[in-house]
């Protein structure tokens, strides 16, 4: 039976006639796509956390993916024969840099104890600023320099990886600091460098990028590791710790807030410094509504009197800080040319208005630790 028998027994079924049919044309082109999706030639995809397992998407997938087509996954670790060398190079890096990670954090984990450590006998005071450039390092290498307790010594500790509290206290720059002793699990006090005027100090120090966000993330995860540390340095209760931080809401702010008995908040006489205020407060606020918040003050830096403007910030900031606006450090450009040339401003023959400000401040800070002192001893 042919074709056209077919289609005639068709219209008789139906009591019609295949006279009338007629035939347009019997090919058609279905669209369709063939489904068919062998992966060619991989493209790795970058990857940016070495702690997920890396994923290779075909680059036929990735096309398909874009009409509604799933890529298709498949885990690095599987070699794929004939890929190019620059890949297989690239898996025995990232391999390389998670065993390294792996290595830092495993130190990081053994070198402290667990839980909440006690708390140092030493005084903690700590400068922070939610802007960069207001002078946290330079009034913390001031107060290093000159607030000392009877019998006890003072030391920084700088907690920002830009590494600069060095240069300020003079001290020998590109030594191993607090960042890679801690991914080592070494002692933080063996690492303290003598610094100008009798200072000591322990230096952020140089170290890769991973290693940087490695400690970052353990500090994320264990907020007594600060504490822990200063813990292990066993200091005396005329010692003094002065810490160093990064400008804003960073992992190491949150460190210090748990451990530090004087927060000093740095701000400058201008509006940029004034509306981040609020954003420090409200942290603050959070601390004390935890119950531990740490004694908190500011202080107004690079203020210069002969500005109208300078003046009435500076009103505007006495009247909204109340009694915890403890100093005002006055603009002076020597403070800029003496870091310049690797000098301490407190040791200069001719005392400025600024390290006057600065010496001021020293003497403000030691009465509080004292006051303190006497209330802990009523308090026990
Ligand atoms: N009172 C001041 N007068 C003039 N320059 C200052 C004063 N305080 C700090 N500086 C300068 O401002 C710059 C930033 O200071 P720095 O202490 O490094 O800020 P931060 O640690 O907050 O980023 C430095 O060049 C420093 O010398
Ligand atoms: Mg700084």
């Amino acid at each position: 039976m042919n074709r056209t028998d077919d289609i005639s027994n068709l219209f008789n079924k139906f009591g019609a006639s295949a006279d009338s049919y007629l035939e347009f044309g019997s090919h058609f082109d279905y669209k369709e796509k063939s489904l068919a999706l062998v992966p060619t030639a991989p493209v790795t995809v970058p990857v940016v956390e070495v702690d997920h397992p890396v994923i290779q998407i075909s680059e036929s997938a990735l096309a398909d993916s874009t009409n509604g087509i799933e890529a298709q996954l498949s885990p690095v670790n599987t070699p794929q024969p004939g890929a190019p060398l620059r890949h297989l190079l690239a898996e025995v890096a990232l391999a390389r840099q998670a065993e390294a990670q792996a290595r830092n954090e495993e130190a990081l984990r053994q070198s402290l104890p667990h839980g909440r450590p006690a708390k140092t006998r030493a005084h903690v005071i700590a400068l922070v600023s939610a802007k960069g450039g207001v002078g946290k390092s330079t009034l913390a290498s001031a107060l290093t320099t000159a607030l000392r307790l009877e019998g006890g010594q003072t030391l920084a500790i700088e907690l920002d990886p830009q590494n600069t509290l060095q240069h300020h206290l003079g001290a020998q720059a590109d030594v191993a600091g607090m960042g890679s002793a801690s991914l080592k699990g070494e002692s933080w006090k063996s690492l303290l460098v003598a610094g100008s005027a009798g200072s000591l100090l322990l230096p952020y120090g140089s170290v890769t990028e991973d290693e940087r966000r490695t400690l970052e993330r353990y500090l994320e995860n264990d907020r007594y590791w600060l504490a822990g540390q200063l813990a292990s340095m066993d200091l005396g209760e005329n010692d003094v710790v002065i810490l160093d931080t990064p400008p804003g809401r960073t992992p190491y702010l949150e460190q210090v807030l748990t451990v530090a008995d004087q927060v000093l908040v740095v701000a400058t006489a201008n509006a940029a410094c004034f509306v981040t205020l609020d954003q420090m407060e409200r942290l603050l606020e959070e601390r004390v509504a935890r119950g531990q918040a740490p004694l908190c003050n500011y202080v107004i830096n690079q203020f210069d009197s002969s500005r109208l403007f300078c003046r009435d910030m500076h009103e505007v900031l006495k009247r909204r800080l109340g009694a915890r606006l403890l100093g005002v450090v006055t603009l002076d450009h020597g403070i800029d040319e003496a870091l310049a040339y690797g000098q301490n401003p407190l040791l200069e023959a001719e005392s400025s208005q600024a390290c006057q400000d600065m010496l001021a401040l020293s003497d403000l800070l030691k009465a509080q630790l004292k006051s303190m002192d006497v209330a802990e001893s009523f308090a026990s």
